[in-house]
């Protein structure tokens, strides 16, 4: 019999999983979602199926985000994902998948990785490596693992904000606060909510934070029509939401993360300090494109911020990068069972 085996590297974000094969690339990249039929006890789609039957389905059926703030807060339907997209990204030849690769926060808990291990063990891997995320997030974004001098990024995605910084193949700082888009877009929902009295979804909230948010003070205002529940007759409402309570809304959230950056800096080896003042850092994450956030973070940091290319995918590229040098893949190891 000819087995063919298989290299997978995953990304389980808070908003989205990507799976990348050794010799073919990213090979899933779809949204962290389940659909639980509650009656039958069983998860009737993933993914992109189940984003699409959010809000239509049945009320037998709940869709499940497994993930919160970037950690596993359902290891159940986590494990269930997880179990999915492995399978999924086998591309039918492959019977087998020799090793995975998993990105964690530099903090996640032994529940989180027991919950992980026992799923990819359940899509039958056999070895599976938890890999640090601001690591992989770093050498996604470009940086030399053979870089000698300091380099720093920040990767903002839906749930959290990771904070990493290394000096020549060696992680030197690394930190995760619990903040990213999705907190946006939660306090996009309340403010519609209260100057408003429409209650939208999250992803007309989403909608909103993308078209108009902006994360410097804006001079120019303009404006956008969100449909939602009126809060106070309940039918279906129309508001009128603009670019400066928008704004307002999320500008705590980016304070929070600025203040984070800062701590870092302030953490820094003296030697370490002294390169990002030089080169400064790059960000990463879907919500380093929030509309002057690159400048905000300049201007608040005083350093140079470097935008790195298709955000989202910098930790799967990291990931990925690793099969190709072996003195990263150990470096980046945090635990293993191989
Ligand atoms: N143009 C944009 N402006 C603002 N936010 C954006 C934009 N494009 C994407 N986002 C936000 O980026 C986030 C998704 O980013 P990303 O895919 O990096 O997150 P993730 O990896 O799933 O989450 P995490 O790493 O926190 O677990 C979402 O909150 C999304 O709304
Ligand atoms: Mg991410």
């Amino acid at each position: 019999m000819n087995l063919v085996t298989d290299d997978l590297a995953v990304d389980l974000g808070t908003s989205r999983t990507r799976v990348f094969a050794k010799g073919r690339g990213v090979v899933v990249n779809e949204p962290s979602l389940l659909a639980y039929d509650l009656p039958s006890r069983e998860v009737v789609a993933v993914g992109l199926e189940a984003l699409e039957l959010e809000g239509r389905a049945s009320e037998d059926i709940q869709i499940i985000s497994p993930l919160q703030d970037g950690v596993v807060a359902d290891s159940t339907f986590a494990g269930k994902l997880l179990e999915r997209y492995i399978r999924k990204a086998r591309d039918g030849r492959s019977t087998i998948t020799h090793r995975v690769l998993i990105s964690v926060p530099a903090d996640a808990s032994d529940i989180e990785h027991y919950a992980l291990r026992y799923a990819a063990r359940e899509a039958g891997v056999s070895n599976v490596y938890f890999v640090n995320k601001g690591f992989v997030a770093i050498l996604g974004s470009g940086v030399s693992v053979d870089d000698q001098r300091a380099t720093m990024v920040v990767d903002i995605g839906a749930g959290t904000t990771t904070i990493a910084a290394m000096v020549h193949n060696h992680l030197i700082f690394t930190r995760t606060l619990r903040v990213g888009g999705n907190d946006m877009d939660a306090a996009l929902i309340d403010m519609i909510k209260m100057n408003h009295n429409v209650l939208v979804g999250p992803r007309t909230a989403e909608r909103v934070k993308i078209e108009l948010g902006c994360a410097l003070e804006v001079d120019q205002e303009s404006s956008t029509n969100v449909k939602g529940r009126s809060t106070i007759a309940g039918n279906p409402e129309m508001a009128h939401v603009n670019s400066v309570e928008i704004h307002e809304a999320i500008d705590p959230i980016i304070g929070r993360i600025v203040t984070c950056v800062q701590d870092a800096l302030e953490a820094l080896p003296p030697e370490a300090s002294a390169d990002i003042y030089d080169r400064g850092f790059i960000i990463a994450g879907g919500t380093s494109l929030l509309s002057g956030l690159d400048e905000r973070l300049s201007r608040d940091t005083e350093l140079d911020v470097t935008q790195t290319e298709s955000p989202q995918r910098a930790v799967i590229r990291g990931l990925g990068l690793l099969y190709e040098n072996p003195l990263a893949l150990r470096r980046a190891i945090l635990r293993g069972d191989g």
